[in-house]
């Protein structure tokens, strides 16, 4: 009998999290025997949850809302793009005992946007909107890829301001409050609020936009987002949500833990 690696996505919620399925099909086209759960822990239960995880044999994690912070600090060594993130979505227990942390959202997002949909972003004038945990584990992927620009727009300014000093030192990065925009079109405006969580969208100018924009939503869901779908409503052709994303990230953690880099497009194909 081949022994069988176990894995498991961790959040609260997470009962509707497609990882498992990603990972399943992953798996399946690899010829890997794995199991892959879903792993709903109290918010303040991360800790146990996760070393009763690695007791019982688990070989690897995936975390999300409200964790990657707690991952980050839990990791006993960290990728530089984790490093850089301040948050961890992939965890790695390796046999001695450590645990390694990496953060493979901002590649995902890159490989969607590049790979996926095409769109160049090596040049680009880009917005981002928003300046929490999910916009900062993108920021140093897009700086690498040397757009023309990347602007932070944040209800909260500060915030915005805040990021952007950290990032600058890795390219031209600049910021403000949302009720700043308006004199510049962008090739890609990237939301990346949760506001699409609550049914809003961040208000914002429809001057961002121009008819070769990329309106793309880090969030995903059955129907088009709020945001997509204000952007479609002002003259925009491209619009995704982050499904894309979300099994690139997946494919990147699977290549971290069985060495091996899966097929996305028949994945995203079966999951649309
Ligand atoms: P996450 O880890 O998902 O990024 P977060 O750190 O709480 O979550 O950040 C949420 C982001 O969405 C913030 O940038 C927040 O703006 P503020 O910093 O001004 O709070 C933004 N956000 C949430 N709801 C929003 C809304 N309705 N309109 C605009 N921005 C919103």
């Amino acid at each position: 009998m081949p022994v069988i690696s176990k894995y498991a996505v961790m959040g609260n919620p997470v009962s509707h999290s497609l990882s498992p399925r990603i990972h399943q099909m992953f798996a399946q086209q690899c010829d890997i025997a794995l199991e892959y759960s879903a792993i709903e822990v109290a918010e303040d239960a991360f800790l146990s949850a996760v070393t009763q995880f690695r007791d019982e044999g688990g070989k690897g994690l995936n975390i999300t809302v409200p964790f990657k912070q707690q991952a980050w600090q839990l990791a006993d060594h960290r990728s530089s793009r984790a490093e850089l993130a301040g948050a961890v979505n992939t965890l790695k227990f390796d046999e001695e005992e450590s645990i390694y942390g990496d953060n493979t959202d901002g590649i995902g997002m890159l490989r969607d946007i590049t790979g996926n949909l095409a769109k160049q972003v090596g040049g680009a004038k880009i917005l981002v909107i928003g300046a929490g945990g999910a916009v900062r584990g993108v920021l140093g992927p897009l700086l690498e890829m040397q757009p023309s620009l990347l602007h932070i727009a944040n209800r909260t300014s500060a915030k915005a301001r805040d990021l952007a000093v950290v990032f600058g030192k890795f390219g031209p990065c600049t910021a403000s409050g949302l009720d700043e925009l308006g004199g510049v079109s962008y090739d890609i405006v990237i939301n990346g609020t949760a506001a699409s969580l609550q049914g809003e969208v961040p208000d914002l100018p429809v001057k961002i936009f121009n008819h070769e924009t990329l309106a793309y939503d880090m969030m995903y869901s059955k129907e088009p987002t709020p945001f997509m779908r204000w952007a479609s409503e002002n003259g925009v052709t491209h619009c995704s949500d982050g499904l894309g994303m979300l099994v690139e990230q997946a494919a990147e953690s699977f290549y971290i833990w069985h060495g091996i880099k899966p097929d996305t497009k028949p994945v995203l194909q079966a999951l649309r």
